[in-house]
């Protein structure tokens, strides 16, 4: 059995329609039967259930408000992650633990390694690295699978926010100096589905196929949309965010070709599914 937490995010909801669709069978604790902030909160449900396979989808997500609320994100996304590495470890379940490319600290041009130096650039990178070391350190049967630029059907993301947008605007300034890939979570859920079946072990890089800047992503969104949106693109120093964001976010799927496992669709091909499916969701 496999038991998801944070099943009312994006990639959360992903999974579970993931994991229905190949009759794999799993829980999904509430915000009251797994909550991150306590050690019993964290630990109680897993140890109780005993899951052969976890994974951690919940996090603290919110980039920007974690630098004004460090301690919670560095609870949630650090010690949160430990407690229920440490379930893991007392009941001998793997562990696959979601991270992200702002564990990097954004410099250069080429994708990152799995084992490049981690040098983060915000609270959240910070927090979500806080998560890794505790997996790597406490566990031996673990998965850390970073990802970048999500979205999915379940929540909040880029290409609703551009979606929402055009609504009011035919013209809009968009970053074009942080270089990353998007990613469909309905596609990361298929490649965590095969991860979680096998014993492959690892650090992996998951993300669509492909790179690009947020000016390039919310073009070809409203291309695929058939919106008559104009993008400018601006560089990052003039749109002053709380959080840092990493110029780089490339990241190099070497460990994921070596252990044989597929690679996510271009990011183009997965914008064209998601707008199908939120055009199916919203009618
Ligand atoms: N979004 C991105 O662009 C991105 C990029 C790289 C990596 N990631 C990683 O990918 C994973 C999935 O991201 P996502 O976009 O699917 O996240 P999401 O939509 O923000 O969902 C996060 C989930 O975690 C839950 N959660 C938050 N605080 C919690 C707490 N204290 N206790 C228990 N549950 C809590 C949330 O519940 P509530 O909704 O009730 O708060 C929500 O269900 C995360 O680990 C994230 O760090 C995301």
């Amino acid at each position: 059995m496999v038991l998801i937490t944070g099943i009312l995010g994006q990639l959360g909801y992903d999974l579970s329609k993931e994991l229905t669709k190949r009759g794999v069978e799993f829980i999904a604790p509430s915000l009251e039967e797994l909550e991150l902030t306590t050690e019993a909160g964290a630990k109680n449900f897993i140890l109780e259930k005993k899951p052969e396979t976890v994974v951690h989808c919940a996090a603290y997500t919110a980039v920007d408000k974690a630098e004004s609320e460090s301690e919670l994100a560095l609870t949630v996304n650090g010690f949160g992650t430990r407690w229920v590495a440490e379930a893991c470890r007392e009941i001998g379940a793997k562990m696959i633990y979601i991270s992200t490319d702002y564990v990097f600290g954004g410099d250069g041009h080429t994708p990152y390694e799995i084992n490049d130096e981690k040098k983060p650039v915000n609270v959240y990178g910070r927090s979500k690295l806080l998560g890794e070391d505790a997996v790597s350190m406490i566990l031996e049967k673990y998965f850390i699978v970073r990802t970048s630029w999500v979205f999915g059907i379940n929540g909040h993301n880029f290409i609703k926010t551009m979606l929402r947008l055009a609504e009011t605007k035919n013209k809009i300034n968009v970053v074009n100096d942080q270089i990353g890939s998007p990613t469909y979570t309905a596609d990361l859920a298929k490649l965590l589905a095969d991860m979680a079946a096998t014993e492959k072990f690892g650090i992996y890089h998951a993300t669509n196929e492909g790179f690009c800047s947020w000016a390039e992503f919310a073009r070809e969104i409203f291309k695929q949309a058939g919106l008559d949106v104009e993008v400018d693109g601006i560089p990052t120093i003039e749109y002053p965010t709380p959080a840092r964001r990493p110029f780089n976010s490339r990241l190099s799927k070497k460990s994921l070709d070596e252990a044989g496992f597929n690679r996510l669709p271009t990011w183009q091909d997965a914008i064209a599914r998601y707008l199908v499916e939120l055009k199916s969701k919203n009618n």
